[in-house]
């Protein structure tokens, strides 16, 4: 076990909490938010700290006989309210079906409450780029970057894509740029299979309404999502298909994670071939 008291085994502790999402520090001291049973009062003390007042006095606290069983805490009141898994995708399909426009799609996903990671993001990540384009580019899920500004790939994986785009002499106003789910997953975890599907009435109408010729499937989470295979993104990568998403047929060709070239620089060379087919297939 290290000891906590080192500063080896705080920075690990400082990454892990990074990790899971935790990038933001409301206090300097820890509350025991059970034990206190009181819902309002993290509200009341962040806004007063932002005034410059003094926080409000904690709520009193039972007082609890030596002899006595500890009390239970009343459990804390839900704050979101989370449908049954049936129940996000029926309302997920008729929002999308009811978009007649990317506008109306946009709106339909801001109100959507369906899936959970809407809970711990701070903004909704639809796309990048043209409405509608002959080449859509569909990734795994915003990350913290992404997040922050509201809209895919505008991190240091967006950069290299950008660079990649511009490689095959295209740019944001030709392409479009979307994630298979459109909130930030806490710690940049992949999404799970449910967060997915419960997206994937909006990601099928995202495409008939961008109608685009071409899809590139960028890793092996959008691959297999979106192609709806087993086999992992080496084995899936560089072939191009046909596919039929939502009403659309499309061609469609997986290849890796500019965020995974980003770490193995010797796998751009597989990404360049990629990239050639999907030039080709646009010029063809
Ligand atoms: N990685 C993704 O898959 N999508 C983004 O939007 C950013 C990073």
């Amino acid at each position: 076990m290290p000891d906590p008291s080192t500063s080896s085994a705080l920075l690990a502790l400082l990454a892990w909490y990074r990790d899971m999402g935790v990038d933001h520090a409301v206090g300097n001291a820890p509350v025991d938010w059970l034990g206190r049973g009181d819902a309002s009062a993290p509200a009341q003390e962040s806004v007063a700290r932002q005034a410059g007042q003094p926080p409000p006095p904690p709520t009193p606290r039972m007082p609890v006989s030596r002899d006595a069983p500890p009390a239970r805490p009343a459990a804390p009141a839900p704050q979101f309210q989370v449908p049954t898994p049936d129940a996000a995708l029926t309302a997920a399909r008729d929002a999308a079906r009811h978009a007649r426009s990317m506008e109306e799609l946009a709106a339909a996903l801001v109100r959507f409450e369906g899936c959970t990671l809407k809970a711990t993001a701070k903004n909704t990540c639809f796309f990048r780029g043209a409405a509608k384009a002959r080449l859509m580019l569909i990734g795994e899920a915003p990350g913290r970057d992404e997040d922050l500004a509201g809209q895919p790939f505008v991190g240091r994986a967006g950069q290299l894509l950008d660079k990649m785009l511009a490689a095959i002499g295209l740019d944001e106003q030709r392409v479009h740029i979307t994630n298979i789910v459109y909130w930030r997953p806490p710690g940049n975890r992949t999404p799970t299979p449910q967060e997915a599907q419960v997206c994937r009435p909006f990601l099928e109408r995202q495409v008939e309404l961008a109608e685009p010729e071409l899809l590139v499937l960028l890793g092996g989470a959008a691959a297999k999502h979106v192609l709806e295979v087993a086999d992992g993104i080496m084995r899936i990568r560089g072939k191009m298909r046909d596919l039929t998403i939502g009403k659309r047929r499309v061609r469609a060709i997986a290849t890796l994670h500019p965020a995974y070239l980003l770490r193995t620089p010797a796998a751009k060379r597989l990404a360049w071939r990629d990239l050639l087919a999907v030039k080709a297939a646009l010029e063809a």
